[in-house]
This record gives structure tokens, sequence and C-alpha cells, in this order.
């Protein structure tokens, strides 16, 4: 499997990445996760990304291009799940050069379609684990634990730009930035539109149906 799973902020991308990648062996690569961990450990990368992240800007792209390309020449033969990656016309560039050189090239694109309404409330409701990325919602997907991730048993956290501020500016930011990479697959003919709403696991049988 070889995919980027796009969609605006909290579409779901990490839910259904996480999902795919453990049924499939494929690499789970979200940039949003590799920065957050160098922001936890403070380097170089991450004392650059941190002011970004907090408003809901994107960190500028040859700081998640050096990252994306990182993580890539690492996965296997069961592919990637790009998740988060790319948001820009000039990412998406980037990453059909590198996926050349590679010989992995990419077989689809999925746009996970969620309306904005939607979009806040998941977004409110998400708590994180920080140790292993691993998403959770208060209402529709509640650790076994309360407070407790089901995976590793980390303290979950609500992510600092959860908060209303930034929310709005993330779903600002996709509309003008990220949303016109659409136009990008559309033309190359490998963009699959799925509604994403509904059970996570109605909609992963819908992404499984799309790229098979
Ligand atoms: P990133 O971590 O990638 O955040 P995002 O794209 O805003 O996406 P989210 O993680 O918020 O949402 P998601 O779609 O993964 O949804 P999730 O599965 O968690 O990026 C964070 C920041 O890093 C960016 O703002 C930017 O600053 C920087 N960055 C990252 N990549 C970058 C790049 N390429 N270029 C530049 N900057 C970059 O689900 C959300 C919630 O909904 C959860 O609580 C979940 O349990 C729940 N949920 C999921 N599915 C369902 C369902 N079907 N029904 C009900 N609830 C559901």
């Amino acid at each position: 499997m070889r995919i980027v799973l796009f969609g605006p902020p909290g579409a779901g991308k990490g839910t259904q990445a996480s999902l795919l990648s453990e049924k499939s062996g494929a690499g789970h690569i979200s940039t949003g996760d590799a920065l957050r961990e160098a922001v936890a450990n403070q380097t170089e990368v991450g004392l650059k990304a941190k002011s970004y992240m907090d408003k809901g800007e994107l960190v500028p792209d040859e700081v998640v291009i050096a990252i994306a390309k990182d993580k890539l020449a690492s996965t296997g033969d069961a592919g990637y799940i790009l998740d988060g990656f790319p948001r820009t016309v000039a990412q998406a560039e980037a990453l059909d050069k590198a996926l050349e050189e590679l010989g992995k090239p990419l077989e689809a694109v999925v746009n996970l379609q969620v309306d904005d309404d939607e979009l806040v409330r998941r977004l409110s409701g998400r708590r994180v684990c920080p140790n292993c990325g691993e998403p959770y919602h208060l209402e529709s997907k509640a650790p076994k634990v309360e407070g407790k991730c089901d995976v590793c048993g980390t303290d979950l956290v609500h992510r600092s730009d959860d908060q209303p501020e930034a929310i709005r500016n993330r779903l600002k930011v996709y509309s003008e930035k990220t949303s016109p990479v659409l136009g990008y697959y559309e033309n190359r003919g490998i963009l699959r539109n799925i509604p994403a709403v509904g059970s996570i696991q109605d909609i992963y049988g819908r992404i499984i149906q799309a790229v098979s």
C-alpha cells in the first residue's frame, strides 16, 4: 500500500492511518507526530516548529520535506501511509521527486471529506497519547481506562492546537494553502474522494474499497 491520507484537521487521517498500518504493515508517516516529537525533545527542528504549530500555521516546507523524505527512505515492501503530508503544492512536487528516486510511486490519494461543524466537534473532544500518537475522542472513541492510552498506558493530553482559536486558524490555513493540492492529484488521476462521516470501521471499509 502506497497512499496519502488527505483531509482537513480532524478528518480522521491519524485514526485511519493507524488502522491501515496495523492491518497492512505499511509504515505510518505522520509529519505532525514527527514534529510533536521534535518539540517534546527540544531539538533544533522542534524549537523552530513550535511557534507555527501552536498557532495552527504550517511549518516551513523545507523542514517538513526533509522529515518526510527521511521517513520514506526507511519504509519497506509493505509501503507507506502518509498522514498530513503533503500540505502545499511545493510539498506535493517534492514528494513526487523523492518517490521517483526511491522507486516507490504513489498509488492513490484518499481525501477524507467532513464538514466544518463535525471537524470542530471532533477536534474539541480529541485527546491524544503524547508517547505513541494514538488519537481518542471523549465521545466517539473513549479510552478503556479514563485518561490513559489503550496502547501504551501513557496519560492522554489535550493538544495545544486543539483550542478554539487555533482550530479556527487551522481550518482557514487548510482552505487557503492545503486544499489546492487536491487539484494537483485530480489532474494526475489518483484522487479518491471518501465521505468520512459515520463509524470509524465503516470509513475504514470505504478506504479499502477505494484503494483496491
Ligand atoms: P497534524 O498533526 O497533521 O494535524 P492535522 O492535519 O491538523 O490533523 P489532525 O491530527 O488534527 O487530525 P486527523 O485528521 O489526523 O484526525 P484524527 O484521526 O486525530 O499537524 C499538526 C500541525 O503540525 C499543523 O497544524 C502544522 O503546524 C504542522 N504540520 C504537520 N504536517 C505539516 C506539513 N506537511 N506541512 C507544514 N506543517 C505541518 O481524528 C480527530 C478526532 O476525531 C479524534 O478525536 C478521533 O478519535 C475522532 N474521530 C476520528 N474518526 C471519527 C469518526 N469517524 N467519527 C467520529 N469521530 C472520529
